[in-house]
């Protein structure tokens, strides 16, 4: 294998930036020549390829987004478009391809994968919800710009003695609300892997009022329902309740990459470029315990599920009233 390319596809992420470097730096050091493709699958289709030099990724590493652009792309879905795919790396003389995404971009990868094209995955998304790794590029720093935000809220909250409910992304995973709920110390979490009730939220924050807390945060997954629904329903479960609602969307997305996620991007980098200078393909790298490890990707996605760490939820019950 001489020649390989990088693609990021589905939502940005920070430190998806950090990965491409990685892969271009280490690959070129391995003796690679690297190819970025613009726009994911959309530009793999189109044949948006360009030869990338070390240089092309300086001053990348603390860049949040994705120089190389994103694009979700459905159409990828379809054989049509994946022969056309692979048609364009053949005229390119491209012999493996790392693709950095999360679910919908590792669905792209196993395409490629089962038509016999060597391919890498590298879990890059907010959202934490890729089985095969404890932690997917972005999340890290997402949880602290919500964190941030949810700080910010928690002055007015005070000042007002209001409930704020934060709506947070995810979209069916709860991770970024049980990290950034527990570490903002919010009085309420929900989530989609966890049951709630309506008649318990509402007690609970009665019950923090009586006990003198001047504000209750809750923090919402957008995978439960949006922060509108839940402050109607708490309000005709009793019309005393009065929310405010911040839908925190796209702020999540941006930003510069913290160092964990700057340092897991190089590693996961690194570690596909490694992967397939072993002509290993079909398989997605992650990170369990402190070690960068690799997966059947078709296995990953036909039988691996992610769920949050729901000790978290339990702690924050045992250490929020
Ligand atoms: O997967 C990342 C994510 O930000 C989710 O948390 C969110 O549900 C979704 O993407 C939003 O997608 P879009 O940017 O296409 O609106």
């Amino acid at each position: 294998m001489k020649r390989i390319a990088v693609l990021t596809s589905g939502g940005d992420a920070p430190g998806m930036n950090a990965a491409v470097r990685a892969i271009v730096r280490k690959g070129i050091y391995e003796g690679f020549e690297v190819y970025g493709i613009n726009y994911g699958f959309a530009g793999l289709v189109s044949g948006d390829i360009r030869k990338l030099t070390p240089k092309d990724v300086s001053d990348t590493i603390g860049r949040g987004g994705t120089f190389l652009y994103s694009a979700r792309f459905p159409e990828f879905a379809q054989r049509e478009g994946q022969e056309k795919g692979i048609e364009q790396l053949k005229k390119f003389g491209i012999e493996g391809l790392v693709v950095i995404g999360g679910d919908g971009s590792y669905r792209g990868a196993v395409a490629l994968t089962k038509l016999g094209f060597p391919t890498v995955g590298v879990p890059g998304t907010i959202d934490n919800d890729i089985p095969g790794t404890d932690y997917t590029i972005g999340f890290d720093t997402a949880i602290n710009t919500v964190l941030e935000a949810i700080d910010r809220l928690r002055d007015t909250a005070t000042s007002h003695v209001r409930t704020f409910i934060v709506e947070v992304m995810g979209r069916n995973a709860g991770d970024i609300a049980l990290w950034t709920g527990i570490g903002s110390g919010a009085e309420q979490i929900l989530i989609p892997e966890h049951d709630y009730s309506i008649e318990n939220v509402a007690n609970e924050i009665k019950r923090g009022r009586e006990n003198g807390k001047k504000h209750t945060i809750i923090v919402l997954a957008e995978g439960v329902m949006s922060g509108d629904e839940l402050a109607r329903k708490l309000w005709e479960h009793d019309e005393d309740f009065h929310t405010r609602v911040t839908v925190l969307g796209h702020v999540q997305r941006g930003g510069s990459p913290t160092a964990r996620d700057r340092v897991l991007a190089s590693q996961f980098g690194s570690k596909a470029v490694d992967l397939l200078k072993d002509g290993i393909g079909g398989v997605a790298v992650g990170i369990i315990g402190d070690k960068v490890i690799y997966s059947d990707i078709v296995d990953l996605l036909e039988n691996g599920k992610h769920l949050p760490n729901l000790d978290l939820y339990q702690l924050n019950k045992e250490i929020s009233f």
